[in-house]
């Protein structure tokens, strides 16, 4: 049996490192210099300019569903600041597919055309709406969203923003389905039979060049 006085230090540990999670986990950590800048290199205007979304803006008609990022990976001057970008493009009809950011929420600004979007909290409960240009939407972080351009002939785009240098994605229909979960995990999970699992999976594998 341990003793009261070890179950007591087990406790306060616990509750200790629960303590540090949360804090790590409600925004990205603090800096300790103004910025970060990549080993061997003196930063200039440059380095703190992100010049990708050139070609979104002004928006041409998309093809597609078609996201644009600015997040530490594409300007790297982000780092240990806590924000990123991404500019949304929805064709007539297309869908960003249910995900979610594991490390940020997300306000998205619509700024064409019209959107539904909706989101999943802990309890089970949708919440959705459809915007307009000019509205925004917040979905709130590590909850399952979706944005749909139900509009059959005008595109829209839509500008996000995240609370972190480095949001991250899990997109449900890929995680679940094309990352190689055995078949009889799936059609048990979903209470339904390997076959349909394996439909579902080949609609996910990338299109054959
Ligand atoms: C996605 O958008 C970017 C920026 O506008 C553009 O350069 C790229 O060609 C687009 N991709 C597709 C598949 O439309
Ligand atoms: C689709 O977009 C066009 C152009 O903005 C608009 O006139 C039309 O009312 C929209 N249709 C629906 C069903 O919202």
């Amino acid at each position: 049996m341990a003793s009261p006085v070890l179950k007591q230090g087990f406790f306060v540990a616990f509750v200790l490192t629960l303590s540090v999670f949360q804090m790590a986990s409600a925004s990205d950590p603090d800096i300790t210099t103004d910025f970060i800048v990549p080993q061997n290199s003196t930063p200039d205007g440059n380095f703190f300019t992100f010049t990708g979304m050139r070609a979104a803006v002004p928006p041409d008609a998309p093809t597609a569903f078609n996201v644009t990022k600015a997040s530490r990976a594409e300007f790297p001057a982000l780092d240990g600041q806590s924000v990123s970008m991404a500019v949304l493009e929805f064709s007539a009809g297309s869908v960003n597919p249910p995900h979610t950011h594991p490390r940020a929420s997300e306000l998205l600004f619509l700024i064409h055309g019209s959107l539904e979007v909706g989101f999943v909290d802990t309890t089970d409960k949708l919440f959705t709406q459809t915007l307009q240009a000019g509205d925004m939407f917040i979905f709130p972080k590590g909850l399952v969203h979706f944005q749909y351009n139900a509009n059959a002939t005008d595109y829209a785009v839509a500008l996000s923003a995240f609370g972190s240098a480095n949001p991250g994605i899990v997109s449900l229909p890929t995680t679940v389905f094309a990352t190689g979960i055995d078949s009889r995990i799936l059609a048990k999970s979903f209470k339904t039979t390997v076959p349909t699992i394996h439909t579902l999976k080949r609609g996910l594998m990338p299109p054959k060049a």
